[in-house]
């Protein structure tokens, strides 16, 4: 098995010692849309810290990828749950099987859109800009989903409804957010990497 040759070779927290190291987890068809889509672990971990103040909080990344966000953050803040929901299955078992071969213990992959996904039992959220592959004009990872600018709006209207239900005290990281998805009462509380990754916290 790949996996395992790859875990007995490199020690699981030297994966995090670089992206391209982290990169080596996946398949090249992942790598390499890795810089585009999915998130440095230098904006993983400061969204961590940012989410993960408490101890036992559970995380959500709505639209986890190949999970790195996920398991680059149980990684850095261990003393929190991460859960990922990921539409494209496919991206779900590289997400799996980069667990396995960490090792990583706090961190839950789910198949599915996150329009069906309760979102009672989270208490932060992170987001990635998951739902911009709507646009026509953006480079988009595959052709297997449909994408459409009314999708686009309905993903928006979904996300914002759902966190306008969350309790105050509720924190959301954003990278790269047009903040169409973004309800009134979240306020920006910090804001890092020239403005790309904010940091907001719900009145
Ligand atoms: C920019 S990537 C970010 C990946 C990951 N959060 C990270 O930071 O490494 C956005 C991901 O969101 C997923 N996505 C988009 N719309 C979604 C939806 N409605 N439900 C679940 N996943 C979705 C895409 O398939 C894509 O893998």
């Amino acid at each position: 098995m790949p996996t395992d040759r790859k875990s007995s070779i490199i020690p699981a927290s030297n994966w995090f010692d670089s992206d391209e190291r982290f990169d080596g987890l996946y398949p090249a068809s992942s790598s390499s849309l890795m810089k585009r889509h999915w998130t440095p672990l230098q904006v993983a971990t400061k969204a961590a810290q940012f989410l993960a103040a408490e101890k036992n909080v559970s995380i959500l990344d709505i639209g986890s990828g190949v999970g790195k966000f996920c398991i680059a953050a149980a990684h850095f803040m261990p003393e929190a749950f991460y859960t990922g929901i990921e539409q494209r299955e496919n991206l779900v078992e590289q997400a799996n099987e980069a667990k396995k071969t960490l090792g990583s213990k706090n961190v839950d992959f789910i198949h599915g859109n996150f329009t069906k996904l309760n979102f009672k039992k989270f208490d932060h959220f992170y987001f990635f800009n998951s739902f911009y592959e709507n646009f026509s004009f953006t480079e988009n990872m595959d052709t297997e989903i449909e994408y459409s600018k009314e999708l686009y709006e309905q993903y928006n209207y979904s996300l914002r409804m759902k966190l306008e239900q969350k309790p105050s005290g509720t924190r959301l990281a954003t990278f790269h957010s047009t903040e169409d998805e973004i309800p009134e009462n979240f306020l920006v509380v910090g804001t890092e990497m020239d403005n790309t990754l904010k940091f907001w916290i719900k009145l």
